[in-house]
């Protein structure tokens, strides 16, 4: 059975988290890696339906995804988890719970958050109109030692992909894939 992993990435909501994960998922489905992806928003329309945005909230949240990534990857499953996460203890506590965590902090700069407000939730948020916003009215705690830090402001897509592969082949957690071009 293929050795199962958990790519938890952490960052500010725009940081692109969910367009690593897509690209990445469509890398490993390529070399014959079982994936899945969970994704925050995906996850708060079903799973964590309802909940809101304190850090209880956020906090159990959190913990279900890394409890539905553990069930996976423990099967074999590479899972690709997207979900800001901003405390640093919750993800440390996943990280010694589960299998093959491996913690990418997708880093970008606020100001450029703001600036791509995909959403257009930033400036809800900046307005009040949204409160307890990652980042702006409510903490963000950068991870201290990810395995993998990606800076979706000063690198490509392809960079940040290859990045984060190079590592799974590493840890040989995936076949080296000898046609994929940076
Ligand atoms: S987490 O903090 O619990 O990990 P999660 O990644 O699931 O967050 O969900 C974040 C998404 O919810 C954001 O990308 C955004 O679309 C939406 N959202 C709505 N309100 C907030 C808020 N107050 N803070 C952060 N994100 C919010």
């Amino acid at each position: 059975m293929e050795k199962g992993f958990i790519l938890w990435m952490t960052g500010l909501s725009g940081a692109g988290k969910t367009t690593l994960s897509r690209e990445l998922a469509k890398h490993l489905i390529e070399s014959g890696v079982a994936c899945e992806i969970l994704d925050g928003d995906e996850v708060r329309e079903n799973l964590s339906k309802g909940l809101g945005f304190s850090r209880e909230a956020r906090d159990i949240n959190v913990r279900r995804i890394g409890y539905v990534a553990n069930l996976l990857s423990r099967n074999g499953v590479g899972v690709i988890v997207a979900a800001i996460s901003p405390y640093r203890e919750t993800r440390n506590e996943l990280k010694t719970q589960t299998h093959n965590f491996i913690e990418v902090y997708i880093k970008c700069p606020i100001e450029e958050c703001i600036s791509r407000d995909v959403k257009g939730l930033y400036q809800k948020a900046i307005d009040g109109v949204i409160p307890q916003f990652t980042g702006i009215s409510d903490p963000y705690e950068e991870p201290l030692l990810p395995e993998v830090v990606v800076d979706t402001s000063k690198e490509t897509l392809n960079v940040c992909v290859s990045r984060v592969l190079h590592y799974l082949e590493q840890e040989q957690l995936m076949p080296i894939f000898t046609k994929r071009t940076e």
